[in-house]
């Protein structure tokens, strides 16, 4: 689908996204090449990332890759390093790497919970702090947006609770904190804008293709009526829009983007029936006497 934004809004910018080799990031990457920024994507596999660069390269983007995994500190000091010195400044970074699998609460060991909010929340920060120092460029008393930003790729899943992903609920939860946190401080002190996009189901994603793996998970979601995959391309329209000056005012927000799909519920009873069932009540509850209990209607 054509973008429907200006395709300079993101000129001159230079953005780096964690897990931008493949996936959400890897669209998100291309957007905001297409929209004018340069990207640096960073990852664990070096032959993802080849091939991910060559295909922003096919499209024109100046675009690099460097090999990092964003639980070791070094790796993230070193990566946003290289992209300085590649590309001279840092203007937006894209926090997209995660970790997910489908577990029930009592099999997953500790060590499972805590490897994905290492990479989750632990990574999520990380990137973050390591950044810093190249995002804040205007400083405090220079309007809202004269720092860079921070979009953090974070669930809808702890909104409620979810079946088999406590771990990822439990590392969302901290990303959406963090997000509001260093909204607070960096946006106060820094003017930069940290936000969030929470994607409901993506088509075509390692998520989706972990999460919802076969016929059985896929049918289990038969009763919502709203629900429909998403597209990648949606996830990276939202990015562009909190990324660019269209999102100038925007700071500590989580949008979630998912076409309704985290609010949807079984149906009560047919849309019929609830008319029906309505009047009754009402008339019920008109004749009934004054004084007598509901529960007795
Ligand atoms: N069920 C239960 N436990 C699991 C598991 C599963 N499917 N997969 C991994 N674990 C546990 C391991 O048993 C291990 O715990 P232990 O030491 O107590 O046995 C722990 O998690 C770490 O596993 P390991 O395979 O060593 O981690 P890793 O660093 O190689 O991989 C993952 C990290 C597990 C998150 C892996 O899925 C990954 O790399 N994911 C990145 C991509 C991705 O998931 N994207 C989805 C985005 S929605």
């Amino acid at each position: 689908m054509e973008s429907p934004f200006k395709v300079d809004i993101l000129k001159g910018k230079v953005a780096l996204l964690t897990g931008g080799g493949s996936g959400i990031g890897f669209e998100i990457a291309t957007q905001f090449g297409k929209h004018g920024a340069s990207v640096t994507i960073m990852g664990r596999r070096k032959h993802v990332l080849d091939s991910a660069v060559a295909a922003l390269q096919s499209h024109g983007i100046r675009a690099v890759g460097f090999e990092g995994d964003v639980r070791k500190r070094e790796d993230a000091i070193r990566v946003l390093e290289s992209t300085v010195s590649h590309f001279g400044r840092l203007d937006i970074l894209v926090n997209n790497a995660a970790g997910n699998f489908l577990v029930n609460a009592e099999d997953l060991s500790p060590n499972g919970f805590r490897t994905v909010i290492d990479i989750d929340s632990v990574g999520t920060f990380t990137m973050c702090h390591e950044a810093l120092k190249y995002l804040k460029k205007g400083g405090p008393g220079r309007g809202p947006a004269s720092g860079g930003t921070i979009l953090n790729i974070s669930a809808t899943l702890h909104y409620t609770a979810s079946w088999y992903q406590i771990h990822v609920s439990a590392a969302k939860a901290a990303v959406d904190s963090i997000t509001r946190s260093l909204a607070l401080e960096w946006g106060t002190d820094y003017g930069i804008r940290v936000n969030g996009i929470a994607p409901g189901p993506i088509e075509d994603t390692v998520g989706a293709r972990k999460l919802a793996p076969d016929e059985i998970t896929i049918k289990a979601r038969d009763y919502k009526p709203l629900y429909k995959m998403g597209e990648k391309w949606d996830i990276a329209m939202a990015a562009l829009y909190l990324a660019s000056d269209a999102g100038k005012y925007i700071n500590g927000t989580t949008l979630v983007v998912d076409g309704g799909d985290w609010l949807n519920q079984p149906r009560q009873m047919p849309k019929e029936a609830v008319k029906e069932l309505s009047r009754v009540v009402e008339k019920r509850s008109r004749e009934a006497p004054v004084g007598v209990a509901k529960s007795k209607i």
